[in-house]
């Protein structure tokens, strides 16, 4: 192997936290998502590992066939739907179940002939206002799909904006929209990310979509993945390629943005933007060398971060370090660099080179 940067994805992890989800609402059955390459796990890496969910949700026909044509014959759900009418065929042809969120959407449905074979969640904005038909419109909406022919069963979906954080007052507020919204409606009903599949307890019914929690990261404000039981699924790891001896009052790279208070030991990491590593993680931001953590310093480059060793006076090139992964949360690392972890999972570049354990 040349460059040492690298991701690990544990497949134990996922299990386990697949497991975790499940526990939570026994009577519910789990839409595992795992859109934009499996949160950056892999997608069919990620689909083939959590056998056990009932079904997988994605966000594009693309990443759907590439779950069949992998062998994948659960469910799986289109969570924005169709983008064109054209896509309909490939909707049928491989059994895939769209979300239906405008009237354009349920236009390009009833324009279609065949069988009864197509399901669909209707998707219901009970307050978040991204995607979905005002609650007012559910009853017209399942009457007109009722009578598409195309359409076998409608299922009923909404998503909460604040279930990250379970006191917030909107929560209540969506959850009685919707359940007003469906009254007397056949169909099942999906509500659940993974922080209202954690926090709020109304929503363990029907179907429930856990997303981060299956990767290891906290959905709640609160608290990061270890706290909730949760195992990290990805590690992000290199190695030291170079330690330096620092005169006090020295700067450290671009821009000179770091000075050295006093003589100091610096270790120069490969890993950086180039990578995924976040361009904006300030100085402090942890990072874990021979598994002791030591504190980010300078900028961020494409290739290399530098680090100050002064806790690890015997560290030397070739030195283990990980960025994120079971040992140092990427919560706490999202934090610092003031993003979250999705965001951190789904970044990783191409270019870092992939295991899976
Ligand atoms: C409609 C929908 N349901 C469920 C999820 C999963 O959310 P989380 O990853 O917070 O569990 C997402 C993710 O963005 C989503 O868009």
């Amino acid at each position: 192997m040349s460059r040492p940067a690298r991701v690990t994805i544990h497949t134990g992890a996922l299990r386990h936290n697949l497991r975790l989800a499940r526990q939570l609402a026994p009577e519910a059955r789990v839409m595992a998502v795992i859109k934009a390459n499996g949160y950056g796990h892999g997608l069919t890496d990620v689909a083939t590992v959590l056998e056990d969910a009932d079904a997988f949700a994605v966000a594009s026909l693309e990443e759907a066939v590439q779950l069949r044509e992998s062998g994948c014959g659960k469910p799986v759900i289109l969570l924005e739907g169709v983008f064109s009418a054209t896509e309909l065929d490939a909707v049928r042809v491989h059994g895939l179940q769209p979300v239906v969120h405008d009237q354009r959407q349920l236009e390009w449905l009833a324009a279609q002939t065949g069988p009864a074979s197509l399901d669909v969640w209707l998707k219901i904005d009970t307050g978040m206002h991204r995607l979905g038909i005002a609650p007012a419109q559910t009853r017209a909406f399942h009457a007109r799909l009722q009578d598409c022919s195309c359409v076998r069963r409608i299922g009923l979906l909404t998503h909460l904006a604040c279930a990250d954080e379970p006191a917030h007052p909107r929560n209540q507020v969506q959850l009685a929209a919707f359940d007003a919204a469906v009254v007397g409606l056949d169909g099942e009903c999906s509500i659940a990310n993974s922080a209202a599949l954690m926090r709020l307890e109304a929503t363990r019914r029907g179907w429930v979509r856990p997303g981060i929690m299956l990767y290891g990261a906290s959905p709640l404000q609160e608290s990061i993945g270890p706290d909730l039981g949760l195992q990290a699924a990805m590690s992000l790891d290199s190695e030291l390629i170079a330690v330096r001896r620092i005169e006090a009052g020295e700067p450290v790279g671009y821009g000179a943005a770091w000075t050295s208070e006093r003589e100091c030991l610096i270790g120069v990491v490969a890993i950086g933007y180039g990578d995924g590593y976040p361009r904006h993680a300030p100085a402090g931001t942890p990072v874990l060398v021979n598994g002791r953590q030591v504190p980010l310093i300078g900028r961020v480059s494409m290739d290399m971060i530098t680090v100050d060793l002064g806790s690890v006076p015997d560290a030397a090139p070739g030195d283990p370090v990980q960025l994120w992964g079971p040992r140092l949360p990427i919560d706490t690392v999202a934090r610092h660099a003031g993003t979250i972890a999705y965001e951190l999972m789904c970044q990783v570049t191409g270019r870092v080179a992939r295991f899976v354990d």
